[in-house]
């Protein structure tokens, strides 16, 4: 799948990827601020971090001079983190100021993103918030006392809703508030829950579930095929009958996620444990690709049909 991004959003991305001056792809060694979002077995994942100049007497007052992250994504995520860093660095914030820097700002930065990608701005708000926080503690502010109020994990922790992304109630919730999530593809679009398998989507406590109780009951949506259990693992099974079932994790646990960010999967041979693959679409050529092959797919496989299956990338 192809998405329209905004010509600015190309440019950034371009720009990041080349390393040209003024931009901000990589890591600073012990920074001030650090904070991390996402994963990468979820197929998104920001490590930002920043420099401060130092405020002599308050720390409250000092002033973020220097931002860069890592990122392990698609365009629109690499894009949405270069963004960030432009508006940290070139406002001049301090690190509570910078906490006012909303996902919508960098929407608006890149000229807009597609729907879909939304969780990409989203991403690069929660490690911003993470590194704010991880800053705070090593300038020994109280941020409570000053009335910011960040979340910290343990406020996220709860029962899983979505398994294939690993959200949870509270977190889900919490964002259904925040970011004023209407629909299932909203929330998709903006957090990932429900983009892989479906099956949190009309569960019982899942994200419809989520949404009536927060917004009350509004309409109803089509509800999706249940998806059957994955697969057990093999004991004895015919080479026909391990093929299927990896085809079938890779249709129902696999491509959907790898779809939600323009790329796709193709199974080109299975020999004994060895499942020969091919990334394609948006995933081709990324330099995440390897990751995607063996965090992800080989994972995944090894969980949902025989641990002792290698994945093997053309
Ligand atoms: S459990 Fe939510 S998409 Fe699979």
């Amino acid at each position: 799948m192809a998405w329209e991004y905004s010509e600015k959003t190309r440019r950034i991305f371009t720009a990041a990827v080349h390393g040209e001056p003024g931009t901000h792809m990589g890591e600073i060694d012990n920074p001030d601020g650090f904070g991390e979002h996402g994963s990468i077995v979820c197929g998104d994942a920001l490590r930002f971090t920043f420099r401060v100049l130092q405020h002599p007497t308050d720390p409250v007052q000092d002033v973020i001079t220097d931002a860069r992250y890592l990122t392990f994504g698609c365009t629109s995520a690499i894009a949405a983190s270069e963004a960030l860093c432009s508006l940290i660095v070139q406002g001049r914030y301090t690190p509570i100021g910078a906490l006012k820097i909303t996902n919508q700002d960098i929407v608006k930065f890149l000229d807009g993103l597609p729907s879909q990608k939304i969780h990409c701005s989203v991403m690069g708000a929660e490690a911003l918030e993470a590194a704010v926080f991880n800053w705070a503690q090593k300038r020994g502010v109280d941020l409570e006392k000053i009335g910011v109020h960040l979340k910290d994990k343990g406020e996220d922790e709860g029962r899983i809703v979505c398994k294939c992304f690993t959200l949870t109630e509270p977190y889900i919730r919490r964002k259904i508030k925040e970011l004023n999530l209407r629909t299932i593809a909203d929330i998709t679009g903006a957090i990932k829950a429900g983009g892989a398998c479906g099956s949190c989507h009309h569960a019982p406590g899942g994200l419809q579930d989520l949404l009536d109780e927060t917004w009350g009951k509004n309409g109803s949506q089509p509800t999706p095929e249940p998806v059957s259990a994955a697969a057990s693992a093999t004991t004895e099974v015919s080479p026909f009958q391990l093929y299927r079932k990896i085809e079938k994790t890779i249709a129902e646990n696999i491509r959907p996620a790898l779809q939600a960010d323009g790329g796709d999967i193709e199974i080109v041979d299975v020999k004994d444990t060895k499942v020969y693959c091919r990334l394609s679409g948006a995933c081709a050529g990324c330099p995440g690709a390897n990751a995607t092959l063996k965090l992800m797919v080989e994972r995944t496989l090894k969980e949902a049909v025989d641990e002792k299956l290698k994945v093997i990338a053309l």
